[in-house]
């Protein structure tokens, strides 16, 4: 279409959850085909664009002071454009829209999460006429899955199976930026699953807010297991997913977790909160009861298999009793991962209309003693994995030391180990070794390459 962005640099900024990740993988596929190239930092981009998430109010002001403070970056030495052009897309494009340019006027572009596709033309709109474009529809209109993706490590890719969400827990700004939920067809999944692998890859992601609930606008009626079951088919060697909802994990679902070949033994299955008052003041829609049954049935097929869940300590009117009840699940759990948030209030949300007299020191204290546990419980379940020896995909190197390899093992814990003599960690990046576990540590594993 255009030529405006030949010879141009641009660079991405992600906030937030895979979703994210994955259309930022599109937005950077869509530039480089019109000839622009990417870069890591903002001085040498002459394009930026920020994907955002809004989920949590630390987010949200981050991206204000982010983009205010570029005014002063000077423009890029060889730059063809007149200027730095600033885009911002995602979900706070999507929730603020004109709001974005009338708060931040150095902004050219606003775009939101249902036309990543309109981000070229807009940009171009941009630098060719000057002035701000700022496009956000309502709906859905196209599965971005349609676009060209630069994904970001060679053996590894997210595949969007729905968009959007049907769920409304009361404190979750999700469903408002990214609309209903639509599933993806079943053979649009299959046929990039395939090309994929024979593209070389190891590992897939299925990626959706609430991936259980797979098909039930396009089927009339969840179909995720066939997903999972049409994935191992491709030949693919990691099958993955997230995120699951305890009300719509199914028990075919469960089962596959010991039939199919791909599928890793590790599940995010976040909880929010072990209290039933709580869960239900949340929308969440199950109980106490029902969550630790889901646990006993995912440990009957595979005993030892990686859990992690999310979880909000000081939700409106959460007590001292409700907290330990969540203290006490994560203590009978025994999470591999457990990622912990703060409530956070999100306008438009029902729960941002709960009063909550709770000091903010109480919840930040529940916090902190919520934080140790997982620590700890994380810490006990990782030693057993000591003297193991397990599959590795080798990810890269150490961020502090070059020489130590850096991969995931099936539960997706990172492991670290030395570079074996006479190989590069390049040679063995997006490769499965066997590693001898020596160590076991709160958040990650040592070992040794051992002879396959
Ligand atoms: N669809 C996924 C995750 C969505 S957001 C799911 O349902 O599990 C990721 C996590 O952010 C949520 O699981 C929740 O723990 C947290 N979160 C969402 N809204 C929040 C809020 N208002 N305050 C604090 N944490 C929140
Ligand atoms: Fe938000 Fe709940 Fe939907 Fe997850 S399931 S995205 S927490 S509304
Ligand atoms: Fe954030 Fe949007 Fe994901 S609000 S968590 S980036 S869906």
């Amino acid at each position: 279409m255009t030529t405006c962005f030949e010879g141009t640099t641009f660079c991405i900024h992600t906030f937030g959850c895979q979703m994210n990740k994955h259309d930022s993988e599109r937005v950077a596929g869509m530039l480089e085909g019109l000839g622009a190239l990417p870069v890591a930092t903002i001085e040498e981009a002459d394009i930026v664009v920020f994907m955002t998430c809004c989920v949590r109010e630390a987010a949200d002001t981050r991206l204000y002071g982010q983009v205010a403070s570029m005014k002063n970056i000077p423009v890029r030495e060889g730059s063809p454009l007149d200027k730095r052009y600033i885009a911002v897309g995602g979900c706070i494009g999507q929730r603020d829209g004109e709001k974005l340019v009338q708060q931040l006027p150095h902004l050219d572009v606003v775009f939101g999460t249902h036309n990543l596709a309109s981000l070229p033309a807009l940009l171009s709109g941009a630098i060719e006429r000057s002035g701000h474009a700022v496009e956000v529809l309502d709906g859905g209109a196209d599965f971005s899955s349609a676009l060209p993706t630069t994904r970001e490590h060679a053996w590894a890719a997210w595949l969007p199976i729905t968009v959007g969400c049907n769920n409304f827990c009361s404190y979750c700004i999700v469903p408002y930026v990214r609309g209903r939920e639509k599933s993806r067809p079943l053979e649009d999944i299959a046929e990039e699953a395939r090309r994929y692998v024979e593209a070389g890859v190891k590992e897939i992601t299925l990626l959706g807010q609430n991936v259980n609930s797979y098909g039930r606008d396009l089927y009339g009626e969840p179909r995720f297991a066939e997903v999972l079951d049409a994935l191992d088919a491709t030949g693919v060697e990691r099958l993955r997913f997230a995120t699951s909802h305890p009300k719509d994990l199914t028990d075919e679902v469960i089962e596959r977790f010991g039939t199919l070949r791909s599928l890793m033994p590790a599940l995010h299955l976040p909880v929010q909160s072990g209290s039933d008052r709580i869960l239900s003041a949340m929308n969440r829609r199950y109980t106490r009861e029902h969550y630790l049954g889901l646990i006993k049935k995912l440990r009957a097929v595979v005993p030892d298999i990686a859990l992690s869940t999310d979880i909000i300590v000081g939700f409106p009117g959460e007590t001292e009793e409700d907290f330990m009840e969540t203290y006490r699940l994560v203590e009978e759990v025994g999470y591999s991962q457990v990622f912990t948030f703060i409530y956070s209030k999100r306008e438009g949300t029902p729960a941002a209309k709960l009063q909550d007299d709770t000091p903010r020191e109480v919840i930040q204290e529940r916090f902190d003693r919520l934080v140790d546990l997982v620590q700890r419980k994380a810490y006990e379940a990782n030693q057993g994995e000591r003297g193991a020896t397990v599959p590795v995909l080798i990810e890269g190197t150490s961020k502090r030391d070059g020489s130590i390899l850096a991969g995931k093992s099936p539960k997706n814990q990172t492991v670290h180990g030395p570079l074996p003599a006479g190989l590069t960690a390049e040679e063995l990046v997006g490769t499965i070794v066997p590693m001898h576990i020596d160590e076991a540590r709160t958040w990650y594993l040592s070992g040794t390459v051992v002879d396959g």
